[in-house]
């Protein structure tokens, strides 16, 4: 399996999580120095915002199967609201949380073909759901739940289009966990939310692709 944005927070008790269970896990970073590999875990260097480390990882990887593939990496960008609303923050924050996510899904599609499970987890958030990611929340967010809203669709999409190849693509929600994203007061042990997260990705097949749901199973409204 592989993960993106395993250098911390959720992403690497995903990584550890994965790897006490006894996976091989293709643990990827942007940040210079890689951790050495060992404890099943493999690290490779991604910069999701770069479409050229995407092809490099992706080629480094040619003939290998993966039979999981969770889209992990994300930035906040700006909270300040309309008042402090950036161009390039919005921007750049499209491209780590919405835009790589199909990029890296198109670049390993060989690799998930060859593997067994075939699945893609693109961890969201419920502040990207229209329907739900208000009612209490009020964060001036507003690249970053754009940008989730477009991971939401991109996962719609994609559940779509690789039906047909048996590929299972899944939008989940991790809770408010307790990262330097989600800060001090979050409610959620990011270990938690990792082994659930993990558990409804395992339990997952063809049936729950397209599906928009939290790390606790309870399924979200886009
Ligand atoms: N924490 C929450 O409460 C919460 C709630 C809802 C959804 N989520 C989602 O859960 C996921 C994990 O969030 P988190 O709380 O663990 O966030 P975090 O603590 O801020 O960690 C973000 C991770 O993404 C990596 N990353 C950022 N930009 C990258 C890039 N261009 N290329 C490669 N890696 C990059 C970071 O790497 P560096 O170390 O190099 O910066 C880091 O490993 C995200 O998708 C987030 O949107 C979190």
């Amino acid at each position: 399996m592989l993960i993106t944005g395993a250098s911390r927070g959720l992403g690497w008790e995903l990584a550890r999580h994965y790897a006490g269970a006894g996976w091989r896990v293709i643990a990827c970073a942007r940040a210079a120095p890689l951790p050495p590999d060992g404890d099943g875990l493999e690290w490779h260097r991604l910069d999701v915002a770069n479409p050229a480390s995407i092809a490099e990882l992706a080629a480094g990887l040619a003939g290998r199967a993966l039979d999981v593939v969770i889209n992990n990496a994300a930035i906040r960008g700006d909270i300040g609201g309309l008042a402090t609303l950036d161009a390039d923050d919005f921007m750049a924050v499209m491209r780590v949380n919405a835009l790589a996510p199909l990029l890296l899904a198109r670049a390993l599609l060989p690799n998930l073909m060859a593997g067994r499970a075939g699945i893609i987890a693109n961890i969201s958030s419920r502040a990207g759901s229209i329907a739900e990611g208000m009612i209490d929340d009020e964060d001036g967010d507003y690249a970053y739940r754009c940008s989730k809203a477009a991971l939401n669709m991109a996962t719609a999409k994609l559940a779509l289009d690789l039906k047909p190849a048996g590929i299972t693509v899944l939008a989940l929600h991790p809770g408010w966990v307790q990262t330097d994203m989600g800060g001090v007061a979050a409610e959620v042990p990011a270990q938690q939310s990792a082994a659930a997260l993990a558990g409804l990705i395992g339990q997952a097949g063809i049936a729950e692709s397209g599906s928009f749901r939290a790390f606790d199973g309870q399924p979200i409204a886009w």
